[in-house]
């Protein structure tokens, strides 16, 4: 039998696994308290579970969204009683002559709370001798086999950069690839660009200098995601890519060099860009922060910063946090170097893997690479909704 004739609807579109199932349900207090079979017990709030019901009349059966408002239920709402239904199916018993509700264990269990937040943290952090290249998969074979394409994913999501190699060169097969993860990020280098050599650059990119370890797009309140770079023909000699895992560097700074960490997550900078028909202008720390103090995002990008109007305490202390970052950034304990090789298609988190190259010579070769960008939130959906699609189909 099928799970969605088994079990009620959830309030989304997710697989909820069924290992671990309820026990026993009852009221305690007006809370729903439910044991599991791996032990743990769980309670839940009567407005939370009134809010998720999910019968027709409190979720919409094809969008799967609630249609009340917090004002339709009643002030102390209580759980009267619950009781195991087959397959695990709970069934709260409401106060105030409410309907019962039945909720699917597996999203009950997903949905509790033992104690501490389930850990969504996955990223793991390198320096160069733990990650000499960036992890790599067979371009063809992931564009034939969902579960490679994931896996690519996985790697982009956890290392910050994950490559595809051996892809054919081929007109629209970049956009192709990015869409098959989410909609493009347009930015004010178009829907798609060209890493070539302009005669009137607005931007070092389009140079064949070195370029410095940075973040793309360090101008705005929001830096896109992701960027991918496309190497279609690359016959010159040198411009090999740069990376470094930000988010080491950080969190090597915290415990080797605090004054210097505090600085980085505290000191707003600006960065504008410096093109002749735009003027894109954002502030923020080097190091972002959420409120437990985990490390979100990066923005660094020396050649884009604006002038620091600031004390000459601050800007001592800004410079000098600044530098401590740029020896890190710059040191070759962090460096992962690589060549793009024709059919190298290299994803990387732009708020957290800096990137950089080194000079090439364009006289002596022709070398060809497409950029596009994308946001870390359509990563993180597609992986969601392929984990998904997979786990369907794995499902007897
Ligand atoms: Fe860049």
């Amino acid at each position: 039998m099928e799970d969605a004739e088994k079990h009620p609807l959830t309030p989304d579109f997710e697989t909820w696994p069924l290992a671990t199932m309820p026990n026993s349900a009852r009221s305690e207090c007006g809370v729903l308290l439910v044991e599991w079979s791996d032990g743990t017990v769980s309670r839940h709030h009567p407005f939370f579970l009134a809010e998720n019901d999910p019968s027709p009349e409190t979720l919409h059966p094809l969008s799967r969204e609630t249609t009340l408002s917090p004002l339709d239920l009643p002030d102390g709402l209580e759980v009267q009683g619950a009781e195991i239904e087959p397959h695990g199916t709970v069934r709260v018993d409401w106060s105030h002559g409410r309907k019962s509700s039945r909720f699917h264990p597996g999203w009950l269990h997903g949905n509790a709370w033992f104690g501490k937040k389930p850990r969504l943290e996955t990223a793991v952090l390198w320096t160069a001798a733990q990650q000499p290249e960036p992890p790599t998969f067979n371009g063809p074979q992931a564009l034939q086999d969902p579960a490679t394409f994931l896996a690519w994913l996985h790697a982009l999501r956890d290392y910050g950069v994950a490559r595809l190699e051996a892809l054919p060169n081929q007109d629209g097969l970049l956009m192709q690839i990015v869409e098959q993860i989410g909609p493009v990020r347009e930015s004010n280098f178009g829907r798609m660009y060209t890493l070539e050599i302009k005669d009137d650059p607005d931007s070092n990119a389009f140079t064949s200098d070195a370029l410095m370890q940075h973040i793309d797009m360090p101008t705005r309140e929001c830096p896109h995601g992701l960027q991918f770079l496309f190497c279609r023909d690359n016959s010159t000699s040198g411009g090999e890519g740069i990376y470094a895992d930000a988010y080491r560097i950080a969190e090597d700074l915290r415990v080797e060099e605090p004054k210097h960490f505090a600085a980085l997550c505290e000191i707003n900078w600006t960065y504008n860009n410096r093109a002749k028909t735009t003027s894109y202008k954002a502030s923020g720390p080097v190091i972002e922060l959420d409120a437990q103090g985990t490390i979100t995002g990066i923005r660094y990008n020396t050649w884009l910063r604006a002038p620091l109007i600031a004390s000459l305490a601050d800007q001592d202390r800004a410079y000098r946090s600044y530098r401590a970052f740029a020896a890190r950034a710059q040191d070759p304990v962090y460096q992962m170097k690589f060549a793009y090789r024709p059919g190298d298609l290299v994803a990387f988190d732009n708020r957290r893997a800096l990137h950089g190259r080194n000079g090439y010579d364009a006289a002596g070769g022709t070398r060809f690479i497409e950029g596009i960008y994308a946001d870390r939130d359509d990563l993180y959906s597609a992986i969601r909704a392929l984990e998904r699609k997979l786990s369907k189909e794995d499902t007897p």
